[in-house]
């Protein structure tokens, strides 16, 4: 019999009035691992009222004492990481050891948080009035950060935990209550790191989390007014929410189209190595995974040679054997890699090695000589597929890269300083690497997309300041 996990809400854990469930489909063995509650839009309302009570109490709890319960939350959750990486490894079929290290991540994640709300949270502004034209030393004004309400977090299946303590911990510091609404992938994962949160003895609806359907509270949810505040990390979903949300502060991180500008000078080595790192961890299911690779004609056989080298000893398998190369999410998911990958096939790729697939596993594959015809160019497979483009000159590279409706990440790699930054300057992505295979963390530093990857930027730092609002009193001297 397959357990259907309750979800979360003013403390307790509840049955939903429905008497419906939503199924998690493990996508190693493609049968039903677990169930989550189908909550309905009336419970929805309900979630939404104790939280906007609960965060009233909140945001006049010290700041101290609210950092002192997201470090116990920190470390409840690090003890409680087995449980935990085991439903990763079950729901999204995460690698065993990555399954842990995003759980330890996520507790290192809130701590900093706290850490780091403590500090710019505890500081305001003082502004005197004799500066501005016309004015007089007569106006004192003092200007604080207040949190904004209640905060909507929607992370996604390929870091159900980590992507949401990311939304949870800044909200929650600032002063905010809290909704999640996680994957359907991932639910339980959550629904466990909640139960940490619960652990720690956060007031009683402070937190929340709903499961269900999207086709039920998916818009219901972002288009509650209740919501003072979207973070959402996903794909397309994104775009039509920022459409429909009201006007409140979104933060979306979407997809990507990472690339990977090799010039000819570059430590061939060091980007074989990144080239793997950065296309192949986790499937390729990472926003910031490598999704094409644009190289420099007269070093693109050589490092073919090396990246073709080292990922023959890529292991592929079950999440539970620790395989660098596991089922990817879902059935459909794995449909839409192999259409791109017969795209690239009937327009004439070259195949570095042969296309293979079981079920949801598709064995690594890379893909050489395409074209910018071939759809692969352009979209994100979020699998073990990686295209290479040959380019003769730099610019070349820079357009392409350009030239995509995505702008997130993107790397460079060549031993010429100067001209690794004009490369930087002239890509139009959130942030480029040098030298190195893009990646969000250290999870402090900021991180954003351009153009059709996201509004708003994230990292610990911008997150906390993404969900407050300034508010100002002014003392006026008679
Ligand atoms: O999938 C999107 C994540 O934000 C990527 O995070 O670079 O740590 O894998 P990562």
């Amino acid at each position: 019999e397959v357990e259907v996990y309750k979800y979360y809400a003013d403390g307790h854990w509840h049955k939903s009035s429905s008497a419906k469930s939503v199924s998690i489909i493990n996508p190693t063995t493609r049968k039903t691992q677990f169930k989550v509650q189908a909550c309905t839009q009336e419970e929805v309302n309900k979630v939404m009222e104790a939280a906007k009570v609960a965060q009233k109490a909140w945001a006049r709890t010290p700041l101290w004492k609210r950092a002192e319960l997201l470090h116990k939350a920190a470390a409840i959750l690090k003890e409680h990481k087995a449980p935990i990486a085991e439903c990763l490894v079950k729901e999204i079929a995460k690698p065993a050891k990555d399954a842990v290290t995003e759980v330890v991540r996520s507790g290192d994640l809130v701590s900093y948080t706290a850490e780091e709300g403590v500090r710019i949270l505890g500081e305001g502004k003082l502004l005197v009035s004799d500066s501005f034209p016309g004015n007089e030393r007569s106006k004192y004004c003092l200007s604080s950060k207040i949190p904004l309400g209640v905060v909507l977090a929607i992370p996604p299946f390929n870091y159900p935990v980590n992507l949401a303590v990311s939304k949870i911990a800044p909200a929650l510091i600032a002063g905010n209550a809290l909704v999640l609404k996680p994957p359907t992938q991932g639910a339980v994962a959550a629904l466990h790191m909640i139960h940490c949160f619960h652990l720690a003895g956060f007031p009683k609806g402070l937190i929340n989390c709903v499961t269900g359907k999207g086709s039920e509270i998916g818009d219901f949810l972002t288009m509650h007014p209740g919501v003072n505040c979207i973070s959402f990390t996903g794909g397309d979903t994104g775009i039509a929410i920022s459409k429909k949300a009201g006007m409140i502060p979104l933060q979306m991180e979407l997809g990507g189209k990472d690339a990977c500008i090799v010039l000819e000078d570059a430590d061939l080595d060091l980007v074989a190595a990144n080239i793997v790192k950065g296309g192949f961890s986790y499937s390729g299911q990472r926003c910031t995974a490598v999704k094409v690779v644009l190289i420099m004609d007269s070093v693109a056989d050589e490092v073919v040679e090396k990246v073709k080298s080292k990922m023959g000893k890529l292991t592929v398998g079950p999440p539970e054997d620790d395989c660098d190369i596991t089922p990817v999410v879902t059935e459909s998911s794995a449909n839409f890699i192999e259409g791109l990958v017969m795209d690239a096939k009937e327009k004439g790729a070259t195949f570095c090695q042969e296309y293979r697939r079981e079920g949801n596993l598709i064995w690594p594959l890379l893909l050489d000589h395409v074209r910018p015809d071939m759809r692969i160019a352009w979209e994100e497979p979020f699998g073990p597929v990686l295209p290479i483009i040959r380019i003769q000159s730099v610019e070349e590279g820079i357009h392409h890269c350009n030239a995509s409706n995505f702008g997130l990440q993107g790397c460079v790699f060549t031993r010429d300083i100067n001209k690794a930054i004009m490369i930087s300057d002239a890509m139009e992505t959130g942030t480029v690497q040098i030298n190195s295979a893009p990646a969000r963390g250290p999870d402090h530093f900021p991180f954003q997309g351009l153009k059709d990857s996201g509004i708003g930027s994230q990292g610990i730092t911008n997150s906390i300041n993404m969900m407050v609002k300034v508010k100002s009193t002014v003392i006026n001297l008679p």
